[in-house]
């Protein structure tokens, strides 16, 4: 059992409870289908996988699109009262209690778990990361960062947490989809600023190159770029030296040389 919550909130019942969602809790998170396909179109462009799972697939939101767009060797899993929300082919649809191991006999060529790591407990982390490795040489990863906040959040990270679980096991973490994403609106800000790949020694070099090639901005420094720096290095050498003879002129009090001598002879304005 994933952990020790009881059922409901005024001690209606002690039984124990998985940390997976009930139907009701998807709320708002059926809302995924604009990231599903802006995702899902980067990671087939980045790994061009035949198979993927994805691991706390809530609604199968993500596995439908992976379906829509041709990939048809697709497996979601999560809990079972998801099955009831589940809108890819019900054949699609595996139960598991990710607090286990997850063994479902065969690996993909790429694994997505969005969102998922921070519902299990810590005790539960290193089982998690673990499956994730047994299922594909390529981890799609997106896990919320201490200060997030959200429904049955109990462990929040920073990335180098799990960059440290996925070391262990020979996974290098690169930071290769959130550039691509900063302007991206129609992707839910979660996405945007967690979500990161985490590749064997064979994958992470072909996933480099696919960076390079795709000129994959870093989205700090982008910010940076945006926020402080552009606005001064586009501007022409005309404008900022009309900038700085504007201050000048504010910081001496007149915005005319006539001004500047009547400050110094303030009689002979009479
Ligand atoms: C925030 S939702 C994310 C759903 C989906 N990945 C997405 O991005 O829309 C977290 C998911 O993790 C699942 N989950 C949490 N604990 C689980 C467990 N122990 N075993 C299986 N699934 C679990 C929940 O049921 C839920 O679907």
């Amino acid at each position: 059992m994933a952990s020790e919550e009881s059922v409901g909130t005024g001690g209606r019942s002690t039984e124990p409870v998985g940390t997976w969602f009930d139907p009701e809790d998807y709320g708002g998170l059926d809302d995924t289908a604009p990231s599903a396909t802006v995702i899902v179109d980067l990671l087939r462009d980045m790994v061009a996988p035949a198979s993927v799972v994805d691991v706390g697939c809530g609604p199968g939101v993500f596995a439908a699109e992976w379906i829509r767009r041709g990939v048809h060797d697709v497996v979601g899993m999560d809990g079972a009262p998801v099955a009831g929300v589940y809108r890819a082919p019900a054949s699609t649809f595996r139960v598991v209690d990710l607090s286990e191991p997850v063994d479902e006999g065969r690996r993909f060529d790429l694994a997505t778990c969005l969102e998922v790591a921070e519902h299990l407990p810590p005790e539960s982390e290193g089982t998690l990361v673990a499956s994730l490795v047994d299922l594909a040489p390529v981890v799609a990863f997106s896990a919320a960062p201490p200060g997030q906040g959200g429904h049955g959040h109990v462990n929040e990270r920073w990335p180098a947490h799990w960059a440290n679980l996925f070391a262990a096991h020979g996974y290098h973490q690169v930071d290769v989809v959130r550039g691509l994403l900063v302007d991206r609106e129609d992707v839910a800000w979660y996405y945007r600023t967690n979500l990161v790949v985490f590749a064997d020694a064979d994958h992470v070099g072909r996933i480099l190159d696919w960076a390079d090639a795709a000129a994959v901005p870093d989205p700090h420094q982008l910010a940076f770029q945006r926020g402080i720096r552009s606005g001064l290095v586009e501007r022409g050498w005309r404008e900022l030296v009309g900038a700085v003879v504007r201050k000048a002129r504010r910081r001496v009090g007149t915005t005319r040389a006539g001004g500047a001598i009547r400050r110094l002879r303030p009689d002979s304005s009479r």
